[in-house]
C-alpha cells in the first residue's frame, strides 16, 4: 500500500509555521510517497499552494486533507476536532505537549494512532538530526536578541562619531542552552559585551568560545539527558546573590532557562529588576513555562520602574520560513526512521522511536501520560 503524508494547517492562534515545506516534499515524493497539503498551510511561512503543487504535492481543505492519510504531520497538537479526521491507525508526528491535555492523549489512543512527541525525542548523539527543540530553540536565541535590540534605547556596538563616542550594551544570557548560546553569538555579532550564565558548569567553554565571558557561580546541576536538575533552595540563594550584581549592570537580559514539563525555575526578583538601569531590558523567552523574571507576563511586554520586560510566546514562529525548513528537515530525518523501501515500519526497539512514542496500537505506550490520565489534573 502506498503511503499518503498530510499537512493540514496549523490552527493556533499566531503560528506562522508549516510542517512541511515544498524542498521536503520533493524529497518525499522521491521516496515513493503521495503528499497531501491543506490549502493555505504555508502561506504565512512563505510557502503558496502552487510552491507545494510543483513540488509535487496535492491541495486540499480542512475536512479532506487527512483522509487516507498514513502519515499526518504537524507543529502544534491537533485540536479534538482534528483528532477526529484522522484515519484510524494513521501515525501522527508533531508537538504534542506530553506535559498536558491528556483528553487528547485518549482520543488518539481510541483512533490506535500511533503518535510521536518531537518534545520526547532522546538527547543522544545520533537523534540530533531530528532534534526539533534544538533547531526552533536556535531561532528563538537569535530572534531573542533581535527583539531586546529593538526594545533598547541603546545601541549595541560601540560606537565612534564626530559627536562623540557610544559604549557597547551589556547584554547578559541566562541559560547557555541551544538557545542560550545563539543569543550569545548573535549579541556578539551585533557587537554587544556579552556574558553568559548556565547551572551546568560544562557550558563554560561553550559560552567562552563564543566570545562571551561566564559568570562562574559554584553551582553544578547537570541533570539526566543532557538537561539542568532544579536548584536546591540554598543553591537558589547564592546564583541570585551573585546574579545580582551582572543583572544590575546589563543593559539587557535575556533568559532561556527552562526545565522541560516544569514551571519555569525564578532567577530574576522584582528587587533585582528595580536595581537595573532606567532603560533597560529583559527578554523572557522562559514565559511559556511562567518566565525566569517574577515580573514576566506570557505574551507580553510590561514597563517596570522604567525597565522592559518581554515575555514573548512562540518566538520561533515568528521567523516562521527558517523555522519551517528546519523543523521539516527534522521531521524528514524522523519520517526516514520509519519509512523502509517504500513501506511503515515502526520499530519499537529503536530507542528514538520508543521514547518519543506517546500512543500506539491503542495503548498509551509513554508512563508520564498514562500516569496524568489516570490522575487527570495531576
Ligand atoms: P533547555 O531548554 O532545557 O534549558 C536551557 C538552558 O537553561 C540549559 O542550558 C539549562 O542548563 C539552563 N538552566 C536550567 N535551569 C537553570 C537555572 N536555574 N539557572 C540557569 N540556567 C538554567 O536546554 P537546551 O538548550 O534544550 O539543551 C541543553 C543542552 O542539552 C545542550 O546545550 C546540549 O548540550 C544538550 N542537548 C543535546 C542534544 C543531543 O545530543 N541530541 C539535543 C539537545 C540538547
Amino acid at each position: 500500500m502506498s503511503i499518503t503524508i498530510s499537512v493540514p494547517r496549523e490552527t493556533r492562534a499566531g503560528e506562522q509555521r508549516v510542517a512541511l515545506v515544498p524542498e521536503i516534499v520533493k524529497k518525499l515524493i522521491a521516496l515513493g510517497t503521495t503528499v497531501q497539503i491543506q490549502s493555505d498551510a504555508g502561506d504565512l511561512a512563505g510557502y503558496s499552494d502552487d510552491d507545494y503543487k510543483a513540488a509535487g504535492a496535492s491541495i486540499h481543505n480542512a475536512s479532506d486533507v487527512m483522509q487516507s492519510a498514513t502519515i499526518v504531520l504537524t507543529v502544534n497538537p491537533l485540536d479534538l476536532e482534528q483528532i477526529q479526521r484522522l484515519p484510524e491507525q494513521s501515525i501522527l508526528i508533531g508537538y504534542l505537549n506530553p506535559w498536558s491535555e491528556t483528553e487528547r492523549f485518549s482520543a488518539l489512543q481510541h483512533k490506535h494512532i500511533s503518535a510521536f512527541s518531537m518534545e520526547m525525542v532522546p538527547r543522544i548523539s545520533r537523534a540530533q538530526a531530528m532534534d526539533a527543540l534544538s533547531s526552533q530553540a536556535s531561532i528563538a536565541g537569535y530572534k531573542a536578541v533581535l527583539m531586546a535590540a529593538s526594545l533598547s534605547g541603546k545601541f549595541f556596538p560601540m560606537l565612534t562619531t564626530a559627536a562623540g563616542t557610544v559604549r557597547p550594551s551589556k547584554v547578559l544570557i541566562i541559560g547557555a542552552g541551544v538557545a542560550g548560546l545563539q543569543a550569545i553569538a548573535t549579541a556578539r555579532r551585533l557587537g554587544a559585551i556579552v556574558e553568559g550564565y548556565d547551572v551546568r558548569a560544562a557550558v563554560k567553554e561553550q559560552v567562552e568560545s563564543l566570545g562571551a565571558k561566564f559568570v562562574d557561580i559554584d553551582i553544578k546541576a547537570e541533570g539526566s539527558g543532557g538537561y539542568a536538575r532544579e536548584l536546591t533552595a540554598e543553591e537558589m540563594q547564592l546564583q541570585q546573590d551573585i546574579l545580582a550584581r551582572h543583572i544590575a549592570a546589563a543593559d539587557v537580559v535575556i533568559c532561556t532557562a527552562a526545565i522541560p514539563g516544569r514551571p519555569s525555575p525564578r532567577i530574576i526578583t522584582t528587587a533585582m529588576v528595580e536595581a537595573m538601569k532606567g532603560g533597560s531590558v529583559i527578554v523572557d523567552l522562559a514565559a511559556e513555562g511562567g518566565g525566569n523574571c517574577e515580573l514576566t507576563q506570557a505574551g507580553k511586554n510590561i514597563v517596570h520602574q522604567r525597565v522592559t520586560v518581554a515575555g514573548p510566546l512562540n518566538v520561533p514562529g515568528t521567523v516562521p520560513n527558517h523555522a519551517s525548513e528546519l523543523y521539516a528537515k527534522n521531521l524528514f530525518n524522523m519520517l526516514s526512521l520509519i519509512i523502509k523501501d517504500g513501506a511503515v515500519h515502526i520499530d519499537l526497539e529503536d530507542q528514538i522511536l520508543k521514547d518519543s512514542l506517546i500512543t500506539h496500537a491503542g495503548d498509551i505506550v509513554n508512563a508520564g501520560v498514562r500516569d496524568r490520565l489516570r490522575k487527570p489534573g495531576a
